[in-house]
């Protein structure tokens, strides 16, 4: 016992990460039903999380065992109660949070158990758009925008700058590029946020309730961009949201997340109308 220190790891039973051609079979008979995707013979998901677990403090147990496919374009609405694990599911797969087990893969490739020098070049693969918006306040929306891209992605400032008109033009805010965000609305700085995350050419976009801080009048711009990224583009998208009829317009799939666990996933339509889950069906009666 002298001088040694007992670290208290919790006891986790994971299988290592499944094969990926193996995986991407299973994956693709499991998920082909449960999602508008256009599904290609023989591709793999472009996130995958197997497993994954995650405990804060060694005891609170907040995500217990989630499996999950996302696959390249395909639009994925996450939902559930408040406390379900949505935002840690989310901050795993961009690793602001370190899971405690299981494996996220990133095209086929793991993240989980890397150093900080590859997290940060992972991080960067990921956009994230949150519903605090997170902007720089002393900076334009321009400025906003091309940050990332001349620190992180290394891009000159004139490449940084004709994207960030691009992205800033896309999300209708071309008449504002010179603004700081106490100048803009709440509305319009969450598509400044967009613009920023749309900016890096993420392989997956991350949305956590981008529209739940604002005004009633105002969600529907920012849903309208987030509709347009999804059905124009060809952007990857996993959205926490309450927006219910964005849900089933825009998403190829619904998640629903209780507890730590992925209980019900499928078709908006099929969700939604025919809920397979009485949890699923008590959250939506509730909300709807
Ligand atoms: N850093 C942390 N330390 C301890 N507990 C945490 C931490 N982050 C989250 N939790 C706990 O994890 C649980 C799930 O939190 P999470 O934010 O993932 O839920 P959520 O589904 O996003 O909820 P909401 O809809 O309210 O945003 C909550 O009980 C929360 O208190
Ligand atoms: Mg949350």
């Amino acid at each position: 016992m002298f001088g040694k220190k007992h670290v208290h790891i919790p006891k986790v039973d994971v299988p290592p990460a499944m094969d990926a051609a193996e995986a991407a079979r299973i994956a693709f008979d499991h998920d082909k039903t449960l999602s508008k995707h256009h599904f290609v013979e023989g591709e793999h998901p472009v996130v995958r999380i197997e497993h994954l677990m995650k405990t804060f403090d060694g005891e609170t147990q907040v995500l217990r065992d989630v499996n999950l496919n996302v696959w390249n374009g395909e639009i994925v609405v996450v939902l559930g109660p408040s406390g379900s694990g949505k935002s840690t599911m989310l901050r795993c797969i961009n690793l602001l949070e370190t899971p405690t087990a299981g494996h996220i893969l990133i095209e086929d490739d793991e993240i989980t158990g890397k150093s900080s020098k590859e997290v940060g070049l992972i991080r960067r693969e990921m956009g994230m758009v949150f519903q605090s918006f997170n902007l720089f306040p002393h900076l334009s929306a321009l400025e906003n925008v091309m940050i990332g891209q001349t620190k992180v992605l290394k891009k000159s400032k004139d490449a940084a700058r004709a994207e960030a008109i691009k992205q800033l033009e896309a999300v209708g805010l071309g008449d504002r590029i010179d603004y700081k965000p106490p100048q803009l609305s709440g509305g319009q700085q969450q598509r400044v946020a967009i613009a920023r995350a749309v900016a890096m050419h993420p392989k997956v976009l991350l949305f956590d309730e981008p529209t739940s801080a604002l005004d009633p009048e105002l969600v529907r711009d920012v849903l309208g961009v987030m509709r347009d990224l999804a059905l124009h583009g060809d952007m990857t998208m996993i959205v926490v949201t309450h927006e219910m009829g964005f849900a089933r317009d825009v998403g190829d799939r619904v998640v629903f997340m209780e507890g730590g666990v992925v209980v019900e996933q499928g078709l908006p339509e099929e969700v939604f109308d025919h809920p397979k889950n009485e949890r699923t069906a008590q959250f939506l009666g509730s909300i709807e």
